[in-house]
């Protein structure tokens, strides 16, 4: 007993002596030279004049104010929460010095507790003497000393048992470890997961520490690696720093999703607190669940290479699904949002935000390619229907004149099509409707589809508006939405007449062009005068044989002028 009280005091000695109090303190309060040492705020009461004091010579600490004194021993022990055992392992583990023949913590430690006393392990190696490279990344990443009390950060040394070691010192099960996630097992044992990366906690939402995430510092290995789910992580039902986020989020009534640790990190140090990050997975309902219950505006910045970008929507459709209002950012070079806001200002990021678009938007824009080819159109309809019919009908109800737009379906028929599901049996009335108003049109010629044609030809092709004149377009069309309708493209600026039918809702004239653009496409591989030539030729012998047909029935009832006589008998030779 007497042996082991001296070889404690011993120990106790050699890590008073080997750490600096000033320096662990120091990390928690903000301390100002004095003669004898330093002074700061109290962080064992609350005041406004610093009147807590730390003596350099006896490495203790006096508060004048509520006469809390001690070592660092104690002053560990008070601001982490630990008893003195925890309390000295870390110190120890901190100082470089082994504790031998030394039990360790004798009460069983819960998982959280685990993961607890780890994270405060890789902080002390962070912060400790040999964390001098993991340090030096942290300043290439734009980390200070602030951000390690602020994100828990921490280091994993680069050894394969510190760790394993240092927690079975404490008395801690092998197996458990394993267990936990922190260590892997090799032909020899046990051996720590994490070596040399920079640690970065993961809170449940009531901030206890569930699991690790940790980057590689340098050398080779996977960029990031993290802890497998446990008995006390369920990937799928936790975002990283969401307890940091949940008050912002609620008051700012909005969240911002980024799928990296240092792009949440790097949002909240720009103020941007209402930020979490996805944990490296597709997004998961319990995930979309859980931000439903803070917010109702999701904006979603996730990379936006191709092999992403399906995935992202995927998840999107997810949070829109459980009632988020999902904005999609896209942020310019294709920068994430940590490399953006390193070497732009906040406001920038403000106005990227501002910029974003809402989901459907953005997947008709993801669909475009897919949609104007014709032997994956289909393919993309069917996606872009499936996403719609996960959605609240008033959700959609903003974008039905784009729907129609792109995929040239009436508005009207929109939502019983988004109800079924695109080619679904239900819908196939309707798509062998529009078959056989194809096959009509090849016998008879409809020629109202000619007049939403020719105007599709105006809305799209600028040249197209300069081959005619306003006057004649009473003449040549006689369905009064399309005589609105080019009549509008001939006349006003185009962006102009764009923005009006948008902002008015004016679906029918997006429904009519949509018709007409298909009507287009179905004349096939010729150029665009070639098209044009067709449908306004198509229009005027439509013109002749209307005329013609009045003029007969003139001619059976009597009625005919000599001047019509005489047009009619002009006409019947062109005809001819
Ligand atoms: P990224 O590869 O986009 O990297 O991974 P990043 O976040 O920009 O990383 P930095 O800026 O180079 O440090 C995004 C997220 O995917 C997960 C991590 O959660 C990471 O933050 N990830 C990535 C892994 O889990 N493992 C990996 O090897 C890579
Ligand atoms: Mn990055």
């Amino acid at each position: 007993m007497e042996s082991d009280f001296i070889f404690m005091s011993d120990i106790c000695t050699q890590i008073i002596n080997s750490l600096d109090i000033a320096d662990i303190i120091g990390e928690k309060v903000k301390l100002r030279k004095t003669n004898r040492g330093f002074m700061g705020l109290c962080p064992f009461h609350s005041e406004k004049t610093p009147s807590f004091h730390v003596f350099s010579d006896t490495q203790t600490y006096y508060c004048f104010g509520c006469h809390e004194a001690g070592n660092i021993f104690s002053f560990v022990m008070k601001t982490e929460g630990l008893n003195f055992r925890e309390a000295l392992e870390l110190l120890a583990a901190r100082a470089g010095i082994k504790l031998q023949n030394y039990e360790g913590t004798s009460k069983t430690k819960t998982p959280n507790e685990i993961l607890e006393f780890t994270a405060k392990f890789f902080t002390s190696n962070l912060v400790g003497s040999q964390g001098n490279a993991a340090r030096a990344y942290m300043k290439r990443r734009n980390l200070n000393q602030n951000d390690i009390t602020k994100f828990s950060l921490g280091y994993s040394l680069n050894s394969w048992d510190s760790l394993v070691n240092f927690l079975s010192r404490a008395g801690i099960d092998g197996k458990k470890i394993f267990e936990l996630g922190l260590s892997l097992q090799g032909r020899h044992g046990f051996y720590d997961r994490f070596r040399g990366r920079l640690m970065f906690p993961i809170k449940d939402i009531t901030g206890k520490i569930i699991a690790f995430g940790g980057r590689l510092i340098d050398g080779e290995g996977a960029k990031y690696i993290n802890s497998p789910e446990s008995e006390i992580y369920s990937k799928r039902k936790n975002l990283y720093l969401l307890n940091d986020a949940r008050k912002s989020i609620r008051e700012k009534k909005r969240v911002i999703l980024v799928e990296g640790y240092m792009d949440a990190i790097r949002l909240h140090k720009a103020g941007f607190t209402e930020s979490v990050a996805s944990l490296g997975t597709s997004l998961t309902s319990e995930q979309a669940e859980l931000l439903a219950r803070f917010s109702d505006v999701c904006y979603i910045c996730y990379d936006s290479d191709e092999a992403g970008q399906n995935a992202a929507l995927k998840g999107m459709y997810i949070l829109a699904e459980n009632g988020l209002d999902v904005r999609v950012v896209a942020i310019p070079d294709g920068k994430d949002p940590d490399e953006f806001l390193t070497s732009n200002p906040p406001e920038k990021f403000e106005d990227v935000l501002r910029d974003s678009k809402p989901l459907i938007l953005r997947h008709i824009e993801a669909l475009k390619p897919m949609l104007s080819n014709l032997s994956t159109r289909r393919k993309a309809l069917n996606e872009l229907f499936d996403g719609l019919s996960k959605l609240p009908p008033e959700n959609i109800e903003p974008y039905k004149a784009e729907l129609s737009y792109v995929t040239h379906i009436p508005p009207s028929e929109l939502n019983v099509m988004i109800l079924n599901g695109f080619g679904n049996a239900k819908n196939s009335d309707y798509v062998q409707l529009r078959h056989e108003t194809k096959s009509e049109f090849e016998n008879k010629i409809d020629y109202d589809i000619l007049e939403k044609g020719f105007c599709a030809m105006l809305y799209h092709y600028p040249e197209c508006r300069l081959k005619i004149k306003p006057e004649e377009i009473y003449k040549i069309l006689k369905n009064p939405v399309a005589q609105e309708t080019a009549l509008a493209l001939l006349i006003e600026n185009f962006e102009n007449v764009q923005a009006l039918w948008i902002s008015t809702e004016d679906t029918q004239k997006f429904a009519l062009i949509a018709q007409g653009e298909k009507f287009c496409q179905e004349l096939g591989n010729i150029n665009v005068n070639q098209k044009w030539e067709k449908i306004y030729n198509g229009l005027k012998t439509n013109l002749i044989i209307q005329r013609n047909k009045e003029l007969r029935e003139k001619l059976l009832n009597n009625t005919i002028t000599p001047e019509e006589l005489a047009e009619l008998s002009k006409l019947m030779n062109v005809n001819m």
